[in-house]
């Protein structure tokens, strides 16, 4: 679409020269899992627990980004893949920006996810699978859509009407029915306190 005619223009800043401004180095902290695992409100968390440090954080969160950017799309397959690929974008260039960028998405397929690595590269992007079981997800059931999708009132829903794909590879498995919020932020933080 239009890319042949394209060339990147380059500036005469770096991703570098940005890093060493704000003192750290960028980061794409992707929390992928089911509705009421538990993602936001960990990422939530750790960024009040990254900003307290001296760190320059960004949330992105599925809810929200879904009443902009991507509120002209649904939850088909094909809207899904199209939420996750603009958001990978925005995390690339926040990402550029030297922030450390939390995106807090259901993220249900597998390929997407790697395609948002590959995109942004090993090195910058930590996968956190924010696991809960189907039950504990149904009980907690934060915003009564479990109820809803069980009655048939929502369609395509995550793990009812809809598949979730479990990570094959994450680089941090969060259990939040045996974690607490605050150990859950304190095991991410170790694991990348070296790279911010
Ligand atoms: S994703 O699958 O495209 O990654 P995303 O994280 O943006 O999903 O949005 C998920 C949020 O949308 C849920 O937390 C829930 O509040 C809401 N939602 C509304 N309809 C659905 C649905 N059919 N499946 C999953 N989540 C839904």
């Amino acid at each position: 679409m239009g890319e042949g005619n394209l060339v990147w223009h380059k500036g005469k800043v770096e991703y570098e020269d940005r890093c060493k401004l704000i003192k750290q180095k960028g980061l794409v902290i992707w929390f992928t899992g089911l509705s009421g695992s538990g993602k936001s409100t960990i990422a939530v968390e750790l960024e009040k627990e990254l900003t307290r440090l001296g760190k320059l954080v960004y949330r992105l969160d599925g809810d929200n980004i879904r009443l902009g950017l991507c509120s002209d799309l649904g939850f088909s397959e094909d809207d899904r893949n199209e939420n996750i690929r603009r958001i990978t974008e925005v995390a690339v260039l926040f990402r550029d920006a030297g922030i450390i960028t939390l995106v807090s998405f259901i993220s249900p397929f597998e390929f997407m996810r790697e395609v948002a690595r590959e995109r942004l590269g090993k090195d910058a992007f930590v996968e956190v699978y924010v696991k809960a079981s189907m039950n504990a997800c149904i009980k907690r059931d934060p915003k009564g859509m479990y109820k809803k999708a069980i009655e048939g009132q929502i369609k395509d829903f995550t793990g009812i009407s809809s598949v979730y794909e479990v990570p094959e590879n994450p680089d941090i498995v969060i259990d939040t029915e045996l974690l607490t919020v605050e150990e859950s932020v304190r095991i991410i933080y170790e694991n990348i306190k070296k790279n911010i």
